[in-house]
């Protein structure tokens, strides 16, 4: 097998299919014989699952946007510690949805957080803990925020999710220029397929990346 970290992420708006596919392709490797552990961002560990609530209630964003990123960075260095840096040193795949790339689309392009501050609090956060492999699941905003709502039955938008569309719309682009400076870990995926489509897709970057017989 390549020598990537087997560190996937899944990355993109609201309601692009992010967990489902997390989902998907753990399901494939078990099928495999592989160990997979799936988590998330905010969250993944009990700490972070603490101050994802605190994060989502919108109680922060009065803070600002470095207030914000540092709730976002704490999160993270506690997701790594307790979950995610475990479970590779046992071999185990890890499998996230959202990590960096969220923390530079919303904060960072969105939230006009100072590049300068984005990129040492990545530096510290997550130091050369890369992802091996990131999906951008890429959908036009107001399918993803009707497929959102669809899911969430009625229940209040959270912090992010009751932004305006302009918001989501610059949030797409955002995640494509993200994309676009760093093909060789980030693989763009249409989210208007169906999931099986996506699915499909999305095995076949993995076997070929990491070179496993297919
Ligand atoms: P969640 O309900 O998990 O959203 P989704 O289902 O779209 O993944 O809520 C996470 C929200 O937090 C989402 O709107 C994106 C936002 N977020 C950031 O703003 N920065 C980050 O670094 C992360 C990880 C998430």
């Amino acid at each position: 097998m390549a020598n990537l970290r087997k560190f996937i992420t899944f990355e993109g708006g609201e309601g692009t299919g992010k967990s489902t596919q997390s989902e998907l392709l753990a399901g494939r490797l078990r099928a495999y014989g592989y160990e997979v552990v799936t988590t998330r961002e905010p969250g993944g560990s009990p700490t972070a699952e603490y101050l994802r609530d605190i994060i989502l209630s919108g109680k922060a964003k009065q803070f600002g946007a470095f207030a914000e990123t540092t709730l976002f960075s704490a999160a993270r260095i506690d997701h790594l510690r307790e979950t995610i840096e475990p479970a590779l040193k046992r071999d185990s795949w890890v499998i996230c949805d959202r990590f960096l790339d969220s923390t530079r689309a919303y904060q960072g392009a969105l939230g006009n957080l100072d590049p300068r501050v984005l990129k040492a609090l990545e530096r510290v956060v997550i130091g050369d803990m890369m992802p091996g492999l990131t999906f951008v699941l890429d959908l036009p905003p107001e399918e993803g925020l009707r497929r959102a709502q669809t899911r969430a039955r009625g229940a209040a938008p959270d912090r992010f999710e009751s932004e305006e569309i302009d918001y989501h719309k610059a949030l797409r682009k955002a995640f494509l220029d993200i994309a676009s400076k760093e093909p060789d870990r980030i693989a763009v995926i249409d989210g208007e397929a169906t999931a099986d489509r996506i699915a499909d897709q999305v095995w076949s970057e993995v076997t070929r990346r990491f070179g496993i017989d297919a």
